[in-house]
């Protein structure tokens, strides 16, 4: 169902065309009596934020080098409805697929990142949330760096931030606080733009239940959890990604940013002969052609993402000097961290038929409706596709003796499993029939660790990438309870009469092992790799990069993305990429006084 209605809107059919002032679009484009400061590899969540921030200043000259195509006619990018359309084969995405995962009953899985400027922020489903203050005090602590605790880092949450009012001008108070956020900000963030018919159920079942389930205000005040409303990186009905925020025309337009567009990087090469000084980068045009190498006068940025940045410090010869030299790749600085410790949430929608009609599950089976509300959203940016495919989440704790010791969780504040509600069945193809409600379970703090390593040393051959989704047991059991969880949320008395039962492989799920069996053969990613180059304290003889995110060992060699994350935040994990980003680019001002 959902192949025609993506057929039918096809890539970038209905395009908006936006101003691209210096996007270059070949490698062949980028002047060659330019000295860029600093080179970009990677015009993604993160990448974008330091361009827009170092470029502020005119004297400074910045290079992104972006693997993926421009992106800024797609529309499946653009209409937050569509956001679980990217995650298919397309132009946009690097299409990879994991190693066999033995907890998901040995499949191996797509495993979708954004391959277009704004990265996975222009392909991901738009959830906003920080995560929990423990969760950044946990990132200091582990780095020995107060840099990076939640009271440090939320005036950069606020600095990305542009909190902006919901396309149905509807009244938010009750809805979120607005003292937590940002309204000066580059990235939109919004409330639902068009209410849903369970809008008001759900909120009742929260003071019905209370406990666990009580109503949160705001999820990203620091503390997560309970249910309220779910916060999105919309802006007047349109997504806003790193592309459309912080390379929007006015930042795009400096004449001291270059941003190139289908130039993918191999190698950071040393420019010193001597000393390990990688201020080089080996790039050349995505299609293929030769390939080329330019210097930074200051520093390289790496911000390819937690699969594109270990490969390309891998495919350098930074990294486990052992499997380096099976690979026949001369190591050149020995980092055996480079590409472990990879993490991800594992995650499974579960799904009821209801005993009504009001889901968005007919406009998505039926192209009139589409066709109608596709109309309304181009010509006024309102209706149903201003909404992501939820309205609501939760957050919760498991109780003893589901919890592991120690905690994986951050701290006794911070949960183990989230909730995600949605007025209608879950992304992929749907029944022929029926109406429904979906929970999406997730568990946000995985014991699990993967890793990303290289095929071959060949630099473009795809990684080898293992999220290690639900390979421990206590991963396999807190899932478990998690789904118990979404259950005993739609025990509230207000959904008597409304939720009528469980639908496919999840009804038949009804002992302990069959539910086991059904998340094995069920379960997937929510798409949050990180921790491949983690932060780790200055002088350490493990991790990747120090606390101000310069690579370990090696001069003029910077990370800014969510590799550097030791943990995962407990929730979805954009926002930290924005604040972290913003955070590194005041690191690296101060650092050259630009
Ligand atoms: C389908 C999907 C849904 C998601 N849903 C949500 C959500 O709802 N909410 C949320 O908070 N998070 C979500 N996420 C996760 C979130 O989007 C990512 O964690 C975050 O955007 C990662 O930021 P990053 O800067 O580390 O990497 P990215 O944004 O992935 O940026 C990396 C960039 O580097 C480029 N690159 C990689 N290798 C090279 C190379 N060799 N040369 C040149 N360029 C290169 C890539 O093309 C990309 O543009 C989702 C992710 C996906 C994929
Ligand atoms: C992903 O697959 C699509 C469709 O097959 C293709 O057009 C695209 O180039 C591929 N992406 C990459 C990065 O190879
Ligand atoms: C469905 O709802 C109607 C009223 O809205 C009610 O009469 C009917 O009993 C419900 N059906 C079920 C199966 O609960
Ligand atoms: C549920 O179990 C029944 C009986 O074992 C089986 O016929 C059916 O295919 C199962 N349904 C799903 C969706 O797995
Ligand atoms: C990687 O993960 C292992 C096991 O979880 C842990 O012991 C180790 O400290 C981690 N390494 C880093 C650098 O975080």
């Amino acid at each position: 169902m959902l192949s025609r209605f993506s057929l039918a809107v096809s890539w970038g059919l209905f395009a908006i065309a936006l101003s691209n002032a210096t996007l270059l679009t070949r490698v062949a484009d980028i002047p060659t009596n330019v000295a860029f400061d600093f080179i970009i590899v990677g015009g993604g969540n993160s990448g974008n934020v330091v361009a827009n921030r170092l470029s502020a200043n005119p004297n400074v000259k910045v290079l992104v080098l972006e693997a993926g195509p421009p992106g800024d006619d797609v529309l499946l990018s653009q209409v937050p409805f569509f956001c679980a359309e990217l995650v298919a084969q397309s132009p946009y995405d690097w299409n990879y697929t994991t190693t066999t995962q033995s907890g998901l009953s040995g499949r191996s899985i797509p495993y979708p990142r954004g391959h277009l400027l704004g990265g996975s922020s222009a392909t991901n489903w738009l959830v906003y949330t920080r995560g929990t203050a423990e969760d950044f005090n946990r990132y200091a602590s582990v780095s020995g760096d107060s840099g990076w605790s939640w009271n440090s880092l939320l005036p950069y949450f606020k600095k990305s931030e542009k909190w902006t009012a919901p396309v149905d001008n509807h009244n938010t108070a009750g809805q979120f606080d607005p003292s937590l956020h940002g309204f000066n900000g580059e990235v939109g963030v919004s409330l639902s733009g068009e209410p849903t018919f369970i809008d008001g159920k759900v909120i009742t079942a929260t003071s019905q239940l209370g406990g666990d389930f009580a109503f949160n205000l705001d999820m990203n005040s620091g503390n997560e959890l309970g249910l309220g409303w779910a916060q999105s990186t919309i802006k007047g009905g349109v997504r806003s990604s790193s592309a459309t925020a912080y390379l929007a025309p006015q930042y795009l337009s400096r004449s001291n940013l270059y941003v190139v567009a289908n130039a993918q990087v191999s190698r950071v090469i040393s420019t010193s002969a001597t000393l390990p000084v990688f201020r080089g980068v080996e790039f050349r045009d995505s299609a293929g052609g030769a390939l080329k190498t330019l210097t930074a006068t200051k520093e390289v940025i790496l911000s390819a993402g937690a699969v594109g940045t270990p490969q390309i410090l891998l495919n350098s010869g930074i990294g486990n000097t052992a499997t380096l030299t099976g690979l026949g790749i001369v190591p050149r600085v020995s980092l055996p961290d480079v590409g472990e410790n990879l993490s991800d949430h594992p995650v499974l929608s579960n799904y009821w038929y209801v005993n009504s009609t009001e889901t968005f599950d007919d406009m998505r089976r039926q192209s009139n409706l589409l066709n109608d509300a596709l109309q309304t959203w181009q010509t006024s940016k309102t209706g149903p596709l201003v909404n992501p495919i939820l309205d609501h989440i939760g957050f919760a704790r498991l109780k003893s003796p589901f919890v592991a010791s120690p905690d994986t969780a951050a701290g006794p504040n911070s949960p183990h499993y989230e909730y995600i509600i949605s007025n209608g069945g879950p992304p992929g193809p749907l029944p022929p029939t029926g109406h429904f409600i979906t929970i999406t379970t997730v568990l946000v703090s995985p014991s699990s660790r993967g890793s990303v390593k290289l095929r071959s040393s060949n630099p473009f051959d795809k990684p080898v990438i293992d999220p290690a989704l639900l390979k421990t047991t206590w991963d396999k059991v807190a899932f478990r309870e998690a789904i118990k969880g979404a259950e005993k949320f739609l025990s509230a008395p207000v959904f008597s009469g409304y939720v009528l039962g469980r639908v496919g492989a999840y009804a038949n799920a009804t002992t302990d092992a069959k539910l086991d069996a059904y998340i094995a053969s069920s379960a997937g990613t929510l798409f949050h790799p990180v921790g491949t180059a983690v932060m780790s304290p200055k002088g350490a003889s493990t991790g990747v990069v120090d606390p101000d995110l310069r690579v370990k060992k090696v001069t003029g060699l910077r990370i800014v993305d969510l590799s550097v994350v030791p943990f995962l935040p407990a929730g979805h994990t954009q926002a930290a990429a924005y604040a972290i980003a913003e955070r590194a680019s005041d690191l690296i001002k101060t650092a050259f006084g630009v």
